[in-house]
């Protein structure tokens, strides 16, 4: 059986230590980082994320500002508004919550962000400065929160075979950069990948992120990987409630993995964590 990875211990600890880095800060610079949260209209599930966000950044004694603007709030409105928070000396942080009304254009938003204060690591550039291994960008935070638990389990990475299955903007590129980055030999595989289910079996670091439950199957796995699930997809029960489930199927899964992220507790909790360590090193960097 697997050793199950627990990421909401891992996160706690990381918050822990950057709360006392915030703390020391404070005493000794007498200045408070400050993360800006937008949300633009009323899905369930970001009013969940942004207060959840909210909550834990004033947890690390941060400031948060936080800005609700109806779904009907037209593109210009929303481009001023970053356009200030750009220009605000007390905000170190900025993230505009995903997705946004379809009348808005998310990335001529994303672009606007000043990039030394695009704490979800989104800007164009970057994105390229993790393409391009210098290491100075802000890195996007589920997938930094996932190598965090995979350099804490396997430590050294190096010459290990990682498959990404997912390419989007927020998590599969960004994830292949960072395996990358640590020398694994790495493919990113997606819906039209042949041989999906013999390409996982090669894979000694298995990262799932499609959003389709228990797509990955027990019988995909190499005995003895590592197997991050960042998978997030609500299940509805038929009383009426929901559950979470990974892109996974857990119970086949951890019977083969040497190791294995749940869902929920394991890369989700991280993600917040590291908007937190984001938003630490752009306000050191800023007022350095
Ligand atoms: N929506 C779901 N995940 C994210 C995220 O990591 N950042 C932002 N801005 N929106 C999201």
């Amino acid at each position: 059986m697997a050793e199950i990875i627990d990421g909401k211990a891992f996160a706690a600890q990381l918050r822990a230590h950057i709360g006392r880095r915030v703390a020391r800060l404070v005493a000794e610079e007498g200045f408070t980082p400050g993360l800006a949260v937008v949300l633009v209209g009323d899905d369930p599930a970001s009013q969940v994320y942004v207060r959840n966000k909210a909550a834990q950044t004033l947890e690390a004694g941060m400031i948060s500002f936080e800005h609700r603007l109806p779904a009907h709030t037209a593109q210009p409105e929303l481009l001023a508004l970053v356009r200030r928070l750009n220009d605000d000396p007390a905000v170190d942080g900025i993230l505009v919550q995903l997705p946004l009304p379809a009348q808005i254009d998310a990335d001529v938003i994303l672009n606007a962000i000043d990039p030394a204060k695009d704490v979800d690591g989104f800007h164009p550039l970057n994105a390229g400065l993790l393409a391009t291994g210098n290491g100075f960008g802000l890195v996007p935070c589920t997938p930094l929160g996932a190598l965090m638990l995979l350099r804490d389990r396997l430590g050294d990475l190096r010459g290990l075979n990682a498959v990404v299955v997912g390419r989007s903007n927020i998590v599969g590129k960004p994830m292949a950069q960072l395996l990358l980055r640590e020398d694994c030999t790495v493919t990113v595989a997606h819906s039209r990948t042949r041989a999906l289910p013999e390409l996982c079996r090669s894979a000694d670091i298995l990262v799932a992120a499609v959003g389709r439950p228990g797509m990955i199957r027990g019988d995909w796995i190499k005995p003895g990987a590592t197997v991050i699930d960042v998978g997030i997809n609500r299940i509805g029960l038929p009383d009426g409630r929901a559950r979470l489930t990974g892109d996974v199927d857990f119970a086949e899964a951890v019977t083969v993995a040497a190791h294995i992220t749940p869902v929920p507790g394991g890369v989700g909790p991280m993600t917040i964590a590291c908007l937190l360590h984001n938003t630490l090193t752009a306000a050191c960097r800023r007022r350095g």
